[in-house]
C-alpha cells in the first residue's frame, strides 16, 4: 500500500518540534492526505494502543500519549510504512540512526517523538480510529 499513519507525540507538540517534524515529513516525499491537532482522554489512547495492553509500560504509554496536544495524520508515499518507520528511527532513540526524527527530537523510548504504523493493515486501522470517512480521501 501507498499510505501509513502518523501521529506527533503530546513530548515534542510540547517542545514546539511540530513545524520542524512536518518539514522534515514533506521533505522526505510524503504527501498530507488528512491531519488533525487533538488531545486524546486516556480511555482513548488506551483503546488506540490496546495491542500492548499487556506490556509492562502500558499505564505509563496511555498517561503519557494522553498528557497533551498530538497531531495525527494519514501520509503517501509508494512504500509509506517501510520508508516512514526509516525516516522515524528506531523506537529508542539511542539506537536510532542519525538524521532520523527519533533522533533529532525523541527524548527517551517512552517519549518518542512520532508514531508510525508498522503494517498496511494496522495504518488502515489506525487512520479510520481518528478519521472519518468525509475527512479520508
Ligand atoms: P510506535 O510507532 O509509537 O508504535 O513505536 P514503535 O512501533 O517503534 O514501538 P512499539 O509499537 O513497540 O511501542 C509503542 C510505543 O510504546 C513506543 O513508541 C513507545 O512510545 C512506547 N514504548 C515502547 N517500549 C517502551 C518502554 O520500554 N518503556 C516505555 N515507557 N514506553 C515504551
Ligand atoms: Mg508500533
Amino acid at each position: 500500500s501507498n499510505r501509513t499513519f502518523t501521529m506527533i507525540k503530546p513530548d515534542a507538540t510540547g517542545k514546539g518540534y511540530t513545524g520542524a517534524i512536518l518539514d522534515q515529513i514533506i521533505n522526505a516525499g510524503f504527501a498530507i492526505k488528512a491531519m488533525k491537532w487533538i488531545k486524546l482522554s486516556a480511555e482513548q489512547a488506551g483503546k488506540f494502543y490496546e495491542i500492548h495492553k499487556e506490556r509492562p509500560f502500558y499505564g505509563e504509554l496511555v498517561e503519557f500519549m494522553s498528557s497533551g496536544p498530538i497531531v495525527a495524520a494519514i501520509l503517501e508515499k509508494e512504500n509509506a510504512v517501510a520508508d516512514f518507520r526509516t525516516l522515524i528511527g528506531a523506537t529508542n532513540p539511542a539506537n536510532a540512526a542519525e538524521g532520523t526524527i527519533r533522533k533529532k527530537y525523541a527524548a527517551s523510548v517512552g517519549e518518542n517523538a512520532v508514531h508510525g504504523s508498522d503494517s498496511d493493515e494496522n495504518a488502515v486501522i489506525e487512520g479510520n480510529f481518528f478519521f472519518s470517512g468525509l475527512e479520508r480521501f
